[in-house]
């Protein structure tokens, strides 16, 4: 699979909620190799500061060759991230990693918390894409309060999935945890892919080992390279050390060692 370097105009700048940003850039190549669940590496300024690259998945790619980027402002790099602007470049390496695996008709449950719904919304467009019956799918989603949530679960809803909602403060859907949800939903599903927070994915693969239904995670280790060469995203798999940069982000969740990731 191919990857390359690039330089990406931003066409497109949204504010979702107050430290939610999506940015849509024209990045044809990517777009074009581009797998739900694989990441792009970003240098969020052209200066020095800060030297390294920022992961993200790849939220949306689209025929027209833009992709788009969602994610929360969290320290100096998406901090400079969200301050750029529609005409502004953005350096970009990608695609990037292991994407999720997708290939069967049986019906899924996408589980999404916080950022990690960014890569979910990819998945669920080439889902449905596929022409397959989305109706008997299931998208659980979560975050902190309502304004995270809205305008991303109506757009997982326009392509005809149920999709249910928890948030921390209880401002829209079930107030709780996401994983809470999951008890009603597994006895339907055949396969599960979940991102988000660890504990969320750990309660989310503990319960999918019970059921005994096929799990797939998105893992969103600290990355400084990206590219395999650092070792600084290692986790531990079943069969000794993994680089999330390059066996994942995505893994079967049997594959990693819950108590040690
Ligand atoms: C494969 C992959 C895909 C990702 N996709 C997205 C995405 O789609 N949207 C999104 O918002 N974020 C995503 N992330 C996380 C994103 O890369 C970090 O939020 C970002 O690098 C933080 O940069 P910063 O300079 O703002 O924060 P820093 O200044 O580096 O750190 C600020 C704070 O954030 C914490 N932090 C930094 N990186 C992470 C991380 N990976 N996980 C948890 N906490 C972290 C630090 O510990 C620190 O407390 C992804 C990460 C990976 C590995
Ligand atoms: S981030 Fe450097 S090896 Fe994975």
């Amino acid at each position: 699979m191919s990857e390359f370097q690039q330089k990406c105009s931003i066409i497109g700048r949204d504010r979702l909620a107050p430290d939610v940003f999506r940015l849509t850039l024209q990045a044809p190549k990517i777009a074009a190799e581009a797998q739900p669940g694989q990441f792009v590496m970003v240098r969020v300024i052209d200066g020095l500061d800060p030297l390294l690259r920022r992961p993200f998945s790849i939220h949306r790619s689209c025929a027209d060759g833009s992709i788009s980027l969602l994610f929360k402002v969290l320290g100096k790099g998406t901090a400079m991230l969200a301050r750029r602007c529609v005409g502004d470049e953005l350096d970009l390496v990608g695609p990037l990693g292991n994407g999720f695996d997708f290939s069967d008709e049986r019906p899924v449950c996408l589980i999404g918390g916080g950022m990690g719904i960014a890569p979910l919304l990819f998945l669920a467009e080439q889902l449905h894409s596929t022409g397959r019956a989305t109706e008997k799918d299931h998208i659980l989603l979560g975050a902190r309060t309502k304004d995270e949530l809205t305008p991303l679960a109506d757009e997982f809803s326009a392509l005809g999935y149920t999709v249910q909602l928890a948030t921390d403060d209880g401002s829209i859907g079930r107030k709780g945890f996401i994983p809470d949800l999951l008890g009603f939903v597994l006895p339907t599903v055949e396969q599960v892919y979940t991102c988000g927070p660890h504990l969320m994915m750990e309660n989310v693969v503990r319960q999918c080992q019970q059921a005994e239904v096929h799990c797939q995670v998105s893992l969103e280790t600290h990355m400084a390279c990206g590219i395999g060469a650092c070792l600084g995203c290692t986790v531990n798999g079943k069969r000794g050390l993994v680089r999330v940069c390059q066996q994942g982000p995505v893994f079967n969740a049997d594959h990693l060692e819950w108590s040690l990731v």
